[in-house]
């Protein structure tokens, strides 16, 4: 039988080329050595997006296109939404019995996430339980590997005391999950600093190629390269990040050789990172344009993935009211 991985995203908006780098292609690649199950977790989305609840329908429907456009596979995979499996709320809230507080407030991101986001009032008593309803999500599926970036690690330890904690109060029911990181690939923004919609320097991940062509060519450079016979520092430059992922040995060793000795202007070098980029990302947009006009298919992907996470979501349920003393 193959071991059972969980992971999600949530839905606040398109995804961008980091997410495919980071987190998509390593997904598709487990699609066929795991029984892979992928949530939309709209619920997460709303521990910060309370306020304004416009979005979430829309952004889930643009995740689910992306994911399509990308490669997952309904067929080896199950594609589902959080909100359509109430069992993990029900999970979370027997989880939030037993949870200390403190276990949650010394949770790295949550004080971070308060800090950075100060425009939001996260001081919610849904936004401290964020990695319990997280935990809820990776154990009603009794998952084995969580597949996540460096930021998520602590939210996975978490979740392993939490399944801990339930099986020594009550009875072995969950595994402990691990979690799979992330190979740690740095794609910045068109801007130099980290890929984000907050900072409005993403490149999206089915976006339109005449409109990847045009961020690339303004996508900023070595800052101390002003002029084409000022010679330059690629490490130091987000247009080589971009040629660590898309381009190979030879064309990297060309741009080192040609940056450092003024021998190629920047545009030289960016027209051949689109060379290997557009290829790659040409087909998800393709893609995409066919998936908005079958917005049916994409819908019945998600209700039959919903219905078929249910079955095994109930099934731990059980479990879980037995071994709670709360089967009548
Ligand atoms: N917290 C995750 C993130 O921000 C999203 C998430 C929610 C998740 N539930 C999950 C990831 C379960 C892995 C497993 O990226
Ligand atoms: Fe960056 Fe390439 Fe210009 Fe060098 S030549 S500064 S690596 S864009």
């Amino acid at each position: 039988m193959k071991k059972k991985v969980f992971s999600g995203m949530r839905p606040t908006g398109r995804l961008h080329l980091g997410h495919l780098v980071g987190a998509l292609d390593n997904w598709v690649e487990m699609q066929d050595q795991y029984d892979c199950i992928f949530g939309i977790v709209d619920w997460h989305a709303l521990t910060s997006e309370y306020q304004d609840v416009s979005q979430i329908k829309e952004n889930v429907i643009d995740i689910a296109i992306d994911w399509l456009a990308s490669g997952l596979d309904p067929e080896k995979s199950t594609l589902m939404v959080q909100s359509l499996v109430p069992e993990h709320a029900e999970l979370h809230l027997l989880f939030s019995m037993f949870v200390p507080i403190p276990w949650l407030e010394r949770v790295p991101t949550y004080k971070e996430q308060i800090v950075q986001l100060k425009e939001k009032d996260l001081s919610t008593y849904g936004f401290l339980g964020y990695p319990v309803l997280q935990a809820a999500d990776i154990l009603i599926y009794k998952a084995e590997f969580v597949p996540v970036g460096e930021d998520q690690v602590s939210h996975i330890e978490l979740s392993r005391e939490i399944a801990r904690r339930f099986n020594n109060l009550y009875a072995p029911v969950f595994p402990e999950p691990k979690p799979k990181l992330t190979k740690a690939a740095r794609l910045p923004g068109t801007d130099g600093r980290k890929m984000s919609k907050s900072y409005r320097n993403e490149i999206q991940l089915s976006e339109d190629p005449k409109s990847i062509r045009q961020k690339v060519l303004t996508m900023m450079t070595d800052p101390a390269r002003m002029r084409r016979t000022d010679p330059g520092n690629p490490e130091i430059c987000p247009v080589f990040d971009h040629h660590k992922v898309f381009t190979d040995t030879e064309s990297r060793e060309w741009v080192v050789e040609g940056c450092k000795s003024a021998g190629i202007g920047c545009i030289d070098c960016k027209n051949r990172l689109l060379e290997d980029m557009l290829p790659l990302v040409e087909p998800l947009y393709e893609k995409r344009v066919e998936l908005e006009k079958s917005l049916g298919y994409v819908n019945d992907v998600l209700s039959e993935g919903s219905k078929a996470a249910r079955e095994i979501a109930s099934s731990t349920m059980d479990d879980v009211r037995q071994s709670m003393g709360l089967k009548y």
